[in-house]
Protein backbone atom coordinates (compact mmCIF):
# COMPACT_ATOMS: atom_id res chain seq x y z
CA UNK A 1 0.00 0.00 0.00
CA UNK A 2 1.12 3.29 -0.62
CA UNK A 3 -0.12 6.59 1.32
CA UNK A 4 -1.82 8.12 -1.45
CA UNK A 5 -3.39 8.14 -5.22
CA UNK A 6 -4.89 10.54 -6.69
CA UNK A 7 -7.65 10.07 -9.59
CA UNK A 8 -8.47 13.02 -11.55
CA UNK A 9 -11.98 13.11 -13.19
CA UNK A 10 -14.49 11.71 -10.88
CA UNK A 11 -17.12 10.42 -14.34
CA UNK A 12 -17.11 7.19 -15.05
CA UNK A 13 -13.87 5.71 -15.87
CA UNK A 14 -12.25 7.92 -13.05
CA UNK A 15 -15.07 6.84 -10.03
CA UNK A 16 -14.93 3.10 -11.12
CA UNK A 17 -11.25 3.70 -10.80
CA UNK A 18 -11.33 5.08 -7.68
CA UNK A 19 -13.64 2.53 -6.00
CA UNK A 20 -11.22 -0.02 -7.51
CA UNK A 21 -8.35 1.14 -6.77
CA UNK A 22 -9.63 1.56 -2.88
CA UNK A 23 -11.25 -2.06 -2.89
CA UNK A 24 -7.92 -3.67 -3.42
CA UNK A 25 -6.43 -1.41 -0.68
CA UNK A 26 -3.56 0.03 -2.92
CA UNK A 27 -3.23 3.61 -1.01
CA UNK A 28 -4.11 4.73 2.50
CA UNK A 29 -5.95 7.78 1.13
CA UNK A 30 -7.57 7.82 -2.47
CA UNK A 31 -8.74 11.57 -3.51
CA UNK A 32 -10.94 11.70 -6.50
CA UNK A 33 -10.45 15.64 -7.94
CA UNK A 34 -12.75 17.37 -10.76
CA UNK A 35 -14.17 20.35 -11.47
CA UNK A 36 -17.65 19.65 -11.38
CA UNK A 37 -18.79 20.87 -7.69
CA UNK A 38 -20.10 18.17 -5.80
CA UNK A 39 -19.48 15.15 -7.90
CA UNK A 40 -16.18 14.13 -6.50
CA UNK A 41 -17.98 14.62 -2.93
CA UNK A 42 -21.01 13.19 -3.37
CA UNK A 43 -19.44 10.00 -5.05
CA UNK A 44 -16.20 9.70 -2.81
CA UNK A 45 -18.84 9.77 0.15
CA UNK A 46 -20.77 7.20 -1.39
CA UNK A 47 -17.81 5.12 -1.94
CA UNK A 48 -16.40 5.37 1.26
CA UNK A 49 -19.64 4.07 2.60
CA UNK A 50 -19.09 0.89 0.88
CA UNK A 51 -16.28 0.03 2.78
CA UNK A 52 -17.34 -1.12 6.08
CA UNK A 53 -19.79 -3.46 3.56
CA UNK A 54 -16.91 -4.36 1.15
CA UNK A 55 -14.21 -4.12 4.64
CA UNK A 56 -11.46 -1.87 2.98
CA UNK A 57 -9.51 0.82 4.99
CA UNK A 58 -8.42 2.70 1.93
CA UNK A 59 -10.03 6.43 3.02
CA UNK A 60 -11.42 7.74 -0.50
CA UNK A 61 -12.18 11.83 -0.53
CA UNK A 62 -13.40 13.65 -3.56
CA UNK A 63 -12.31 17.42 -4.10
CA UNK A 64 -12.14 20.17 -6.32
CA UNK A 65 -8.83 21.67 -5.52
CA UNK A 66 -5.57 19.76 -5.61
CA UNK A 67 -4.71 20.85 -2.19
CA UNK A 68 -5.95 17.43 -0.82
CA UNK A 69 -3.65 15.64 -3.42
CA UNK A 70 -0.39 17.16 -2.54
CA UNK A 71 2.17 14.33 -2.37
CA UNK A 72 0.25 11.78 -4.15
CA UNK A 73 2.39 8.61 -5.06
CA UNK A 74 0.31 7.52 -8.32
CA UNK A 75 -1.75 10.04 -9.73
CA UNK A 76 -4.59 8.65 -12.95
CA UNK A 77 -5.68 11.23 -15.12
CA UNK A 78 -8.92 10.11 -16.89
CA UNK A 79 -10.32 14.26 -16.67
CA UNK A 80 -11.90 14.98 -20.51
CA UNK A 81 -14.78 14.17 -22.93
CA UNK A 82 -15.53 10.74 -23.87
CA UNK A 83 -16.47 9.81 -27.31
CA UNK A 84 -19.91 9.66 -28.78
CA UNK A 85 -21.05 7.64 -31.66
CA UNK A 86 -19.93 8.52 -34.93
CA UNK A 87 -17.14 10.44 -33.35
CA UNK A 88 -12.93 9.11 -33.29
CA UNK A 89 -10.96 9.17 -30.69
CA UNK A 90 -8.76 11.86 -32.41
CA UNK A 91 -12.29 14.52 -32.85
CA UNK A 92 -11.46 14.85 -28.96
CA UNK A 93 -8.09 15.93 -29.47
CA UNK A 94 -8.16 19.88 -28.60
CA UNK A 95 -10.49 19.60 -25.88
CA UNK A 96 -8.97 17.66 -23.94
CA UNK A 97 -5.44 18.07 -24.69
CA UNK A 98 -6.80 21.55 -23.17
CA UNK A 99 -7.73 19.50 -20.32
CA UNK A 100 -4.92 17.33 -19.41
CA UNK A 101 -2.85 20.06 -19.79
CA UNK A 102 -3.93 22.22 -16.93
CA UNK A 103 -4.36 18.67 -14.78
CA UNK A 104 -0.14 18.60 -15.38
CA UNK A 105 -0.13 21.64 -14.26
CA UNK A 106 -1.49 21.28 -11.18
CA UNK A 107 -0.06 17.66 -10.56
CA UNK A 108 3.75 19.08 -11.05
CA UNK A 109 3.20 21.68 -8.32
CA UNK A 110 1.33 19.23 -5.66
CA UNK A 111 2.53 15.96 -6.53
CA UNK A 112 6.20 16.62 -8.17
CA UNK A 113 7.43 12.85 -7.22
CA UNK A 114 4.11 11.26 -8.98
CA UNK A 115 4.19 8.62 -11.04
CA UNK A 116 1.73 9.50 -13.57
CA UNK A 117 -0.79 6.85 -15.75
CA UNK A 118 -2.84 8.34 -18.22
CA UNK A 119 -6.49 7.48 -19.72
CA UNK A 120 -7.80 10.62 -20.82
CA UNK A 121 -8.15 10.05 -25.16
CA UNK A 122 -6.41 10.25 -27.49
CA UNK A 123 -4.19 8.08 -25.39
CA UNK A 124 -0.83 8.62 -26.63
CA UNK A 125 -1.18 12.33 -27.69
CA UNK A 126 -2.42 12.97 -24.24
CA UNK A 127 0.66 11.03 -22.32
CA UNK A 128 2.88 13.31 -24.81
CA UNK A 129 1.08 16.36 -23.55
CA UNK A 130 1.15 15.06 -19.82
CA UNK A 131 5.15 14.25 -20.09
CA UNK A 132 5.95 17.70 -22.16
CA UNK A 133 3.67 19.71 -18.80
CA UNK A 134 4.70 18.30 -15.90
CA UNK A 135 8.84 17.73 -17.19
CA UNK A 136 8.42 14.24 -15.45
CA UNK A 137 10.86 11.78 -16.83
CA UNK A 138 9.74 8.92 -19.12
CA UNK A 139 10.07 6.36 -15.77
CA UNK A 140 6.76 8.19 -14.34
CA UNK A 141 4.35 9.04 -17.54
CA UNK A 142 2.68 6.24 -18.76
CA UNK A 143 -0.07 5.14 -20.75
CA UNK A 144 -3.25 3.11 -19.85
CA UNK A 145 -4.67 0.98 -23.39
CA UNK A 146 -2.40 -1.90 -24.20
CA UNK A 147 -4.11 -3.31 -21.49
CA UNK A 148 -6.90 -2.67 -22.33
CA UNK A 149 -6.93 -3.25 -25.91
CA UNK A 150 -5.23 -6.88 -24.92
CA UNK A 151 -8.02 -7.67 -22.84
CA UNK A 152 -10.59 -6.75 -25.15
CA UNK A 153 -8.78 -9.41 -27.58
CA UNK A 154 -8.22 -12.22 -24.79
CA UNK A 155 -12.36 -11.72 -23.93
CA UNK A 156 -13.05 -11.88 -27.46
CA UNK A 157 -10.41 -15.12 -28.30
CA UNK A 158 -11.48 -16.82 -25.21
CA UNK A 159 -15.26 -16.54 -26.26
CA UNK A 160 -14.71 -18.38 -29.50
CA UNK A 161 -12.09 -21.36 -28.10
CA UNK A 162 -14.64 -21.54 -25.15
CA UNK A 163 -11.75 -21.57 -22.77
CA UNK A 164 -10.75 -19.52 -19.62
CA UNK A 165 -9.61 -16.04 -19.93
CA UNK A 166 -6.79 -16.85 -17.81
CA UNK A 167 -5.21 -18.95 -20.04
CA UNK A 168 -4.93 -16.74 -22.89
CA UNK A 169 -1.42 -15.02 -23.05
CA UNK A 170 -0.95 -11.73 -25.73
CA UNK A 171 0.17 -9.00 -26.55
CA UNK A 172 -1.33 -5.71 -28.52
CA UNK A 173 1.38 -3.40 -29.52
CA UNK A 174 0.97 0.26 -31.15
CA UNK A 175 -0.94 3.19 -30.69
CA UNK A 176 -4.80 3.18 -28.89
CA UNK A 177 -6.49 3.75 -32.47
CA UNK A 178 -7.39 2.22 -35.27
CA UNK A 179 -3.77 1.20 -36.04
CA UNK A 180 -3.26 -0.94 -32.64
CA UNK A 181 -1.19 -4.11 -33.91
CA UNK A 182 -2.27 -7.25 -31.97
CA UNK A 183 0.40 -9.45 -32.07
CA UNK A 184 -0.42 -12.94 -33.52
CA UNK A 185 3.47 -14.57 -33.17
CA UNK A 186 2.64 -13.91 -28.97
CA UNK A 187 -0.48 -15.08 -28.79
CA UNK A 188 -1.06 -18.67 -27.07
CA UNK A 189 -3.14 -20.65 -24.74
CA UNK A 190 -1.33 -21.73 -22.18
CA UNK A 191 1.52 -21.91 -24.24
CA UNK A 192 -0.19 -23.22 -27.20
CA UNK A 193 0.44 -20.98 -30.55
CA UNK A 194 -3.32 -19.76 -31.70
CA UNK A 195 -2.95 -20.33 -34.88
CA UNK A 196 -2.86 -24.01 -33.69
CA UNK A 197 -6.31 -23.76 -32.66
CA UNK A 198 -7.89 -21.11 -34.45
CA UNK A 199 -8.48 -20.73 -38.44
CA UNK A 200 -7.36 -17.94 -39.86
CA UNK A 201 -10.36 -15.80 -40.69
CA UNK A 202 -11.92 -16.55 -37.44
CA UNK A 203 -8.41 -14.87 -35.76
CA UNK A 204 -8.86 -12.04 -38.70
CA UNK A 205 -11.89 -11.46 -37.69
CA UNK A 206 -11.40 -11.18 -33.60
CA UNK A 207 -8.51 -8.95 -34.52
CA UNK A 208 -10.99 -6.68 -36.27
CA UNK A 209 -13.20 -6.57 -33.72
CA UNK A 210 -10.17 -5.98 -30.97
CA UNK A 211 -9.32 -2.67 -33.61
CA UNK A 212 -13.19 -1.36 -33.21
CA UNK A 213 -13.69 -2.63 -29.40
CA UNK A 214 -14.41 1.23 -27.90
CA UNK A 215 -16.43 1.89 -31.23
CA UNK A 216 -18.47 -0.98 -30.69
CA UNK A 217 -19.16 0.17 -26.39
CA UNK A 218 -19.70 3.50 -27.72
CA UNK A 219 -22.40 2.49 -30.17
CA UNK A 220 -24.16 0.77 -27.87
CA UNK A 221 -23.84 3.45 -24.81
CA UNK A 222 -24.58 6.18 -27.11
CA UNK A 223 -24.40 8.13 -24.58
CA UNK A 224 -20.55 7.84 -23.52
CA UNK A 225 -17.53 5.56 -24.00
CA UNK A 226 -16.17 2.39 -21.88
CA UNK A 227 -15.42 2.05 -18.39
CA UNK A 228 -15.08 -0.83 -16.65
CA UNK A 229 -12.77 -2.31 -18.78
CA UNK A 230 -10.98 0.85 -18.69
CA UNK A 231 -10.52 1.33 -14.97
CA UNK A 232 -9.55 -2.05 -14.77
CA UNK A 233 -6.66 -1.82 -16.63
CA UNK A 234 -5.49 1.07 -14.91
CA UNK A 235 -5.42 -0.15 -12.06
CA UNK A 236 -4.24 -3.51 -12.58
CA UNK A 237 -0.93 -1.07 -13.95
CA UNK A 238 -1.07 1.20 -10.21
CA UNK A 239 -1.23 -2.04 -8.75
CA UNK A 240 2.19 -3.57 -10.41
CA UNK A 241 4.05 0.22 -9.24
CA UNK A 242 2.32 -0.19 -5.90
CA UNK A 243 3.36 -3.83 -5.48
CA UNK A 244 6.68 -3.58 -7.10
CA UNK A 245 5.61 -6.34 -9.31
CA UNK A 246 7.71 -6.83 -12.44
CA UNK A 247 5.24 -7.43 -14.38
CA UNK A 248 5.59 -7.21 -17.97
CA UNK A 249 2.33 -5.07 -19.86
CA UNK A 250 1.86 -3.54 -22.69
CA UNK A 251 1.62 0.03 -21.64
CA UNK A 252 2.10 3.69 -23.95
CA UNK A 253 5.65 4.51 -22.91
CA UNK A 254 7.68 7.13 -24.43
CA UNK A 255 10.21 6.00 -27.06
CA UNK A 256 14.00 6.50 -26.82
CA UNK A 257 15.53 4.58 -29.29
CA UNK A 258 13.39 1.57 -28.97
CA UNK A 259 11.81 -0.39 -32.00
CA UNK A 260 13.94 2.20 -33.76
CA UNK A 261 11.85 5.05 -32.51
CA UNK A 262 12.05 7.72 -30.95
CA UNK A 263 10.19 11.01 -29.70
CA UNK A 264 6.75 9.95 -29.11
CA UNK A 265 4.60 7.42 -26.84
CA UNK A 266 3.41 4.38 -28.17
CA UNK A 267 2.34 0.74 -26.84
CA UNK A 268 4.72 -1.42 -26.38
CA UNK A 269 6.05 -4.32 -23.85
CA UNK A 270 6.98 -2.68 -20.36
CA UNK A 271 8.41 -3.89 -17.37
CA UNK A 272 6.74 -2.12 -14.60
CA UNK A 273 7.69 -2.05 -10.70
CA UNK A 274 7.59 0.99 -7.96
CA UNK A 275 9.93 3.23 -9.87
CA UNK A 276 7.16 3.50 -12.62
CA UNK A 277 8.94 2.16 -16.13
CA UNK A 278 11.82 0.20 -14.85
CA UNK A 279 12.10 -1.12 -18.77
CA UNK A 280 10.84 -0.91 -22.09
CA UNK A 281 11.29 -4.76 -23.76
CA UNK A 282 12.25 -4.87 -27.00
CA UNK A 283 10.59 -8.32 -28.55
CA UNK A 284 10.97 -9.45 -32.64
CA UNK A 285 8.24 -8.60 -34.42
CA UNK A 286 7.79 -10.54 -37.98
CA UNK A 287 8.08 -7.47 -40.64
CA UNK A 288 4.26 -7.27 -41.39
CA UNK A 289 3.83 -6.48 -37.47
CA UNK A 290 7.27 -3.89 -37.71
CA UNK A 291 5.13 -2.60 -41.08
CA UNK A 292 2.01 -1.75 -38.86
CA UNK A 293 3.45 -0.74 -35.68
CA UNK A 294 5.59 1.66 -38.12
CA UNK A 295 1.97 2.98 -39.57
CA UNK A 296 0.59 3.44 -35.75
CA UNK A 297 3.25 5.24 -34.78
CA UNK A 298 2.72 7.83 -37.69
CA UNK A 299 -0.73 7.96 -36.83
CA UNK A 300 0.16 9.55 -33.45
CA UNK A 301 2.65 11.69 -34.87
CA UNK A 302 0.45 13.16 -36.81
CA UNK A 303 -2.36 14.65 -34.12
CA UNK A 304 1.07 15.16 -31.58
CA UNK A 305 1.99 17.88 -34.30
CA UNK A 306 -1.37 19.83 -34.02
CA UNK A 307 -1.43 19.76 -30.25
CA UNK A 308 -0.32 23.26 -28.91
CA UNK A 309 1.53 23.95 -25.82
N1 LIG B 1 -10.12 18.62 -14.19
C1 LIG B 1 -10.74 17.58 -13.60
N2 LIG B 1 -11.78 16.92 -14.13
C2 LIG B 1 -12.24 17.35 -15.31
C3 LIG B 1 -11.67 18.43 -16.01
C4 LIG B 1 -10.56 19.08 -15.40
N3 LIG B 1 -9.94 20.11 -16.00
N4 LIG B 1 -12.36 18.61 -17.15
C5 LIG B 1 -13.33 17.67 -17.18
N5 LIG B 1 -13.27 16.90 -16.07
C6 LIG B 1 -14.13 15.80 -15.67
C7 LIG B 1 -15.59 15.99 -16.03
O1 LIG B 1 -16.22 16.92 -15.17
C8 LIG B 1 -16.13 14.57 -15.89
O2 LIG B 1 -16.64 14.31 -14.58
O3 LIG B 1 -13.78 14.59 -16.32
C9 LIG B 1 -14.89 13.70 -16.14
C10 LIG B 1 -15.02 12.82 -17.36
O4 LIG B 1 -15.99 11.89 -17.08
P1 LIG B 1 -16.99 11.27 -18.19
O5 LIG B 1 -17.59 12.36 -19.00
O6 LIG B 1 -17.87 10.28 -17.50
O7 LIG B 1 -15.98 10.51 -19.19
P2 LIG B 1 -15.30 9.06 -18.96
O8 LIG B 1 -16.14 8.02 -19.58
O9 LIG B 1 -14.91 8.94 -17.54
O10 LIG B 1 -14.00 9.22 -19.87
C11 LIG B 1 -12.94 10.09 -19.51
O11 LIG B 1 -11.23 8.63 -20.35
O12 LIG B 1 -11.36 6.66 -21.54
C12 LIG B 1 -11.17 8.02 -21.61
O13 LIG B 1 -12.01 8.60 -23.83
C13 LIG B 1 -12.25 8.70 -22.45
O14 LIG B 1 -11.13 10.82 -22.61
C14 LIG B 1 -12.17 10.10 -21.95
C15 LIG B 1 -11.78 9.93 -20.46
Amino acid sequence: MVNKITVVGAGNVGATTAQRVAEKELARTVVMVDVVEGIPQGKGLDQWQSAPIEGFDSRIVGTNGYDETSDSDIVIITAGIARKPGMSRDDLLNTNANIVKQVAENIKKSSPNAILIIVSNPLDVMCYVAKQVSGFPRERVLGMAGVLDTARYRAFLAEALDVSVRDIQAMVLGGHGDTMVPLISYTSVSGIPITQLIDKAKLDAIVDRTRSGGAEIVKHLKTGSAYYAPSAGAVQMAEAIVNDQRRILPCAAWLDGEYGMKGLFLGVPCKLGRKGLEQVIEVQLTSDERAALEKSAEAVREPMKSVKL
